[in-house]
Formats: structure tokens, sequence, C-alpha cells
């Protein structure tokens, strides 16, 4: 009996301890100036370009230079990985710990484990779907539903410039990782645009989990199968590079006034390249340059201070009708 009684008051106090250092979000003590400040980044792949230049500029912004000892894990897309490296940092007794979550569900033990620890979050890029908004201090990333409305708006004045918009439109929707908001959000836009043009249909979603080669075998697939297509939706650029070798492959006319149109996301110089030669029709912008931001974020925490809860990045887009050499050369991705 007194075991339980004593099991029970353990667990009433991990309980008040999780919910105090939830509430407060923050470690109770500032980090002394002399001393770097200990993260552990747990980053979900190098599936893209998008990805390597985020890397690059987290990297750069938490180096020891700016104060910041960096534990650096790549999760290789596989979310078991990451709730190692979670745990691991949790073991090393870091600072703090940022996450660039591979999908949304599936985080709330382990966050709780580091609220327990004292340790605070940070999410970045996609965002996570917990039960208890205080598991994690601050989310700062792309406002993802509004990149796919923003390719669909594009798509329909598109469309309606060249007095096509009532004409049959056969999609082909290549999704990123399934369950990531990036994949989620770009998924809805297009659906919500399906479902109010009656004239627009989806003909396959393929899943290629935002890398080129996957997305070149399924497409590549697809067009043997005598498939005909006239928009190629991709959620993100890579996976536009894939499905573009498969269409020349299939000697199949793309990008330009009359071939098949391409829409992707990112904006990442390569496919900005695309886009001025005609190759790609529209780049949705995704900025991944998050590190100064996270640092920025990081530093409030440390100092006390509450930052915002949620922080969406601008965001623009470039056409192949508009963009320009100049445009490109000002990128720093
Ligand atoms: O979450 C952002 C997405 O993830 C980018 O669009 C993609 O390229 C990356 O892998």
């Amino acid at each position: 009996m007194r075991t339980i009684k004593s099991a029970v008051t353990g667990l009433m106090i991990l309980a008040l301890s999780v919910l105090f250092l939830s509430a407060c979000g923050q470690r109770k003590t500032t980090i002394p100036e002399e001393r770097l400040i200990r993260v552990g980044f747990s980053q979900v792949g190098s599936e893209s370009d998008w990805r390597m230049a985020n890397t690059a500029s987290m990297t750069a912004a938490l180096s020891e230079a700016n104060g910041f000892e960096l534990i650096f894990d790549n999760a290789k897309q596989r979310q078991e990985n990451q709730l190692l490296a979670i745990r691991n940092f949790i073991q090393q007794d870091v600072d703090f710990i940022v996450l660039a979550p591979i999908a949304e569900s599936g985080w709330d033990d382990v966050l709780q484990e580091a609220a327990a620890a004292g340790i605070p979050v940070i999410i970045v890029d996609r965002q996570i779907d917990v039960e208890d908004k205080n598991l994690y201090t601050s989310w700062v990333g792309s406002d993802f539903l509004q990149e796919g409305r923003t390719a669909v708006h594009w798509l329909e004045e598109c469309l309606r410039e060249q007095g096509r918009e009532d004409e049959p439109l056969r999609i082909l929707h290549i999704q990123g990782t399934d369950g990531a908001t990036a994949q989620i959000m770009r998924s809805r836009a297009l659906d919500e645009a399906v479902e109010v043009h009656p004239s627009w249909e989806i003909v396959a979603k393929l899943p290629g989990e935002y890398t080129e080669a996957k997305s070149y075998e399924l497409v590549r697939d697809f067009l043997q199968r005598g498939e005909q297509i006239d928009v190629v939706y991709s959620e993100n650029d890579n996976m536009s590079f894939g499905a573009i070798r498969a269409l020349e492959e299939a000697g199949i006319p793309y990008g330009g006034e009359g071939g098949v149109m391409i829409l992707s996301f990112d904006a990442v110089r390569d496919a900005l390249r695309f886009c001025l030669e005609g190759k790609i029709n529209l780049c949705v912008e995704c900025n991944p340059l998050h590190g100064p931001r996270v640092a920025s974020l990081i530093r409030q925490l440390d100092a006390g201070e509450q930052p915002a809860k949620e922080t969406y990045v601008d965001e623009t887009f470039f056409s192949s009708n508009t963009i320009t050499e100049e445009m490109i050369e000002a990128r720093d991705y």
C-alpha cells in the first residue's frame, strides 16, 4: 500500500514539475555569458536542396562564434531517428532543443520528457500536433497553406488569360512526405481548388517524399502507362526536377506556353534557373533561412523573454513570364 502511495506521490510531483516547466517554457536561470549555449538540433534529413540550405543556415547561425555549441543530428527522413536524437539531447542535458519535425504527429511523449528535464523546445519549419501546446515554446516556419493557394491562384489566372478556364485540366499531383505540414497544406490548397473547378481533375497523387529520385521513378512509371496530363503540381523543387527528367525521357513537351505546366514549391536557385529557361512555369517560395530566426528565439528565451508562439515568414513567387537573371542573382539560396 505504502509503495503504491509513494508511486502516486512521485507521479504527482513529476506531473507538477512538468506543468511548472511547461508553463514557464524556459530554463530557470540565464546561461552565463562566458559559456556557450548548448543546442541540440534534430534535422529531418538532407532530402532536398531546400533542406541543405536550411541546414547551412542553422549551422551558420548556431556557431561557436555566435556563442552556441551545436549538436546536430540528421535523422535521414525517419521519425524514430528524431525521437532517438531528442532523447540523446535530453541525456546530454542541452540548454535548448530545436526540432525540424518530419511529420506533425507522434511527439507528445518525447516532448513531455524534454519538459520534465526542463529543456525548452523550439520547433522550426513544419508544425507539430500535440495535445498540450505548452510542450514547445515557439514555432517559426512557412504558411504552407498560403503557398498552395498562391500556386492555385496563379494557375487560375493563367488559364483565364489563355481562355482555358472551362477546359478539362488533368493534374498530376506529386506529394511530399505524408503527414508533414508542407504536404498537408499544399495538398489541401489543391484539393480545395479542385472542389470549386468542375473541369479540374487530379489524375494521380504520387508519394514523391520530397526527393528527386523517388519522383523521377514514379512519374516515369506513370507516363509509361500512357496517361495524359496538363499540369504537374509538385510539392517541392527536387520532385519537379525528377518529373522533368521523366517528361523529357518520354518526349512530352513541358513548361513554356503549350507544354505540361510545372508548378513547383521552394524556389531554390536551380529551380529559378529552370523558371528563367521556361522549363518551370511557377516557383512558389518556401524560405529555408531560419537559422538567424531560431538563434534570436533562443536568445530571447535565455533572457527570460516570452517570444511569439508562432512566427510565419514572408514569402513570394516567381513565374517564367516575369523572372529575371537579376532576381536569381539577388537570392541567397
Ligand atoms: O518543410 C519544407 C519542405 O521540406 C520543403 O518544401 C522541401 O523541399 C523540404 O524537404
